[in-house]
């Protein structure tokens, strides 16, 4: 049987590499030469390029994680692709919601028979849902065919235990609980070639009562400035016009720090790269909004005009029970000062029905906050209980019935208000920073400042480019326009 090899317990193996340097990224970059000689004999052995896939199931976050893993892979020689038959396949979990675990182990499912047709593919694992030692003791005891485990704070050293692999053939485990580390300067393959997320910090210590996030992404920590500024300047060299700053809770960036800077502070200084036309940024948590914010995003020509800010829920009984440290009347005063300054600004949210304890009167306030701040779209949840946090532990879990019909019920509402929400801004003429070739010949699809959808006449060409765009009409959640010359 595979043996297991847990490189926490073995001691991180440095000993056993004579020659590879210690400190990063210069390791890391060794190893992805030593992967690249290993890679190249499976390659003469099969005569054909060795693929590699990564397939993500995550928020934001991950997706710029698996960037930087595709980039590690790329640079060890294997071709990208999206096909789950690929000779390397890793997967880079969520498990912020039951339904993003069972995904995974549904997709295991599938790996198992591929494995058996292709015996020298390798299969990997990593993201969030590693962090849990129960995920872990799972797969050691039902997947034994999985060949690397790793989690969120050791991204960067995806070279160094598929090198391990490939050496011991045994399955390598590497989970670390928590890091003071961060490399961010290793190769990536970015998905596109126009905007880019960029992490300003990690983790989180907020700690909703009903959130894994806290226990699988570790504690809050802020990068300097002087780091994310030089990222930023950078990706502008390489025609990046647009980032988007990356955080759990992005208005307590830089509090922290051993000289602390707000995230308007930071803001500020993003504005004045040249290259960088768009900044967006994700999630606002609507307990450490500024107002230094607002004013900021209202003077701003580079901040989109789009403000992400999760509610949770409307009853402010609930949410004292989620620990999101605001009550109702503070959330509908913020949304109301931030459309006030802001006028032109589209607001959007996430909400979860059925937390422990959810009656039909504070569901229905979720309800009217949501009529009231009338937002341009909204992601739903069915709470999910996560093992660990305080709210799986709270009596009066609500029957799955229940916080399906509710659920409907918001939906309906949600989509119904975004729908004429979305159609305010026709008629006008905006900017559309165009994204991707549409699935209908002759058409490109691109994003306004708002973050609303236009499909327009184009072509590949214009990818990457701002186009001024009359917008003709609107269907539902985007517009139809046609481009004008000016
Ligand atoms: N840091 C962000 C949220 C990250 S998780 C913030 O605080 O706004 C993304 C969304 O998933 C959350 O906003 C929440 O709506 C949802 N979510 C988190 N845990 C959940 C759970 N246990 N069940 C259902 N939805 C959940
Ligand atoms: Fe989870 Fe709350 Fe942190 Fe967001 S702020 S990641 S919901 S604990
Ligand atoms: Fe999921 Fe982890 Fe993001 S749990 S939502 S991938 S931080």
């Amino acid at each position: 049987m595979k043996k297991i090899m847990d490189m926490q317990a073995a001691g991180n193996l440095i000993a056993d590499y004579p020659g590879i340097p210690l400190g990063e990224p210069e390791r890391q970059l060794a190893f992805m030469d030593k992967c690249r000689e290993l890679v190249k004999q499976k390659e003469e052995a099969a005569g054909r390029p060795m693929t590699a896939a990564v397939i993500n199931f995550g928020c934001q976050m991950n997706a710029r994680d698996a960037e930087k893993l595709r980039g590690i892979l790329k640079k060890i020689g294997y071709i990208i692709t999206e096909e789950e038959t690929a000779d390397f396949v890793l997967y880079n979990t969520c498990t912020v919601r039951d339904n993003a675990n069972q995904k995974v182990y549904g997709r295991l499912g599938y790996q198992k028979s591929f494995k058996k047709q292709n015996p020298e593919m390798t299969v990997a694992l990593c993201g969030c849902m590693m962090q849990e030692p129960e995920v872990i003791e799972k797969i050691k005891k039902s997947y034994r065919f999985v060949d690397i485990i790793f989690g969120t704070h050791n991204v960067y050293k995806l070279a160094e235990l598929l090198y391990a692999h490939l050496t011991s053939k045994s399955m390598i485990i590497d989970i670390w609980k928590d890091t003071t580390m961060s490399v961010e300067t290793l190769p990536v393959d970015r998905k596109y070639s126009f905007k880019s997320g960029v992490n300003i910090m990690y983790g989180c210590n907020n700690f909703c009562s009903y959130c894994i996030v806290p226990y699988v992404r570790g504690r809050e920590r802020s990068r300097t400035p002087e780091e994310i500024l030089a990222e930023c300047r950078r990706l502008a060299d390489e025609g990046i016009v647009e980032v988007m700053l990356l955080g759990q809770n992005v208005n307590s960036y830089g509090k922290n720090l051993e000289n602390p800077i707000s995230f308007a502070e930071l803001l500020k200084e993003i504005e004045k790269i040249d290259g960088i036309k768009r900044i967006r940024f994700m999630t606002s948590h609507p307990k450490d909004l500024s107002d230094e914010l607002i004013q900021t995003m209202k003077e701003s020509k580079k901040i989109c005009r789009h403000l992400h800010l999760p509610l949770q829920s409307g009853s402010s009984r609930v949410l004292k029970e989620m620990n999101r440290r605001y009550d109702k009347e503070k959330y509908l005063a913020l949304a109301a000062k931030i459309r006030q300054e802001i006028p032109d600004i589209s607001l959007t949210t996430d909400i979860i029905v059925g937390f422990p304890g959810e009656t039909e009167e504070d569901f229905e306030e979720t309800l009217d906050v949501v009529r009231k701040v009338r937002y341009d779209s909204a992601f739903t949840f069915i709470y999910s209980k996560r093992t660990g946090t305080p709210a799986a532990a709270m009596e009066n879990q609500i029957p799955d019935e229940v916080s399906k019909e509710r659920f409907g019920r918001l939906l309906d509402l949600v989509q119904q208000i975004a729908a004429e929400e979305c159609g305010r801004l026709t008629g006008q003429t905006e900017e559309v920073l165009v994204e991707t070739t549409s699935n209908h010949e002759g058409m490109v699809s691109g994003r306004l400042s708002n973050n609303t959808v236009v499909h327009l006449p184009g072509t590949e060409a214009m990818i990457g480019t701002f186009v001024r765009v009359r917008l003709d009409e609107a269907k539902g959640f985007y517009y139809i326009g046609t481009p004008v010359e000016e």
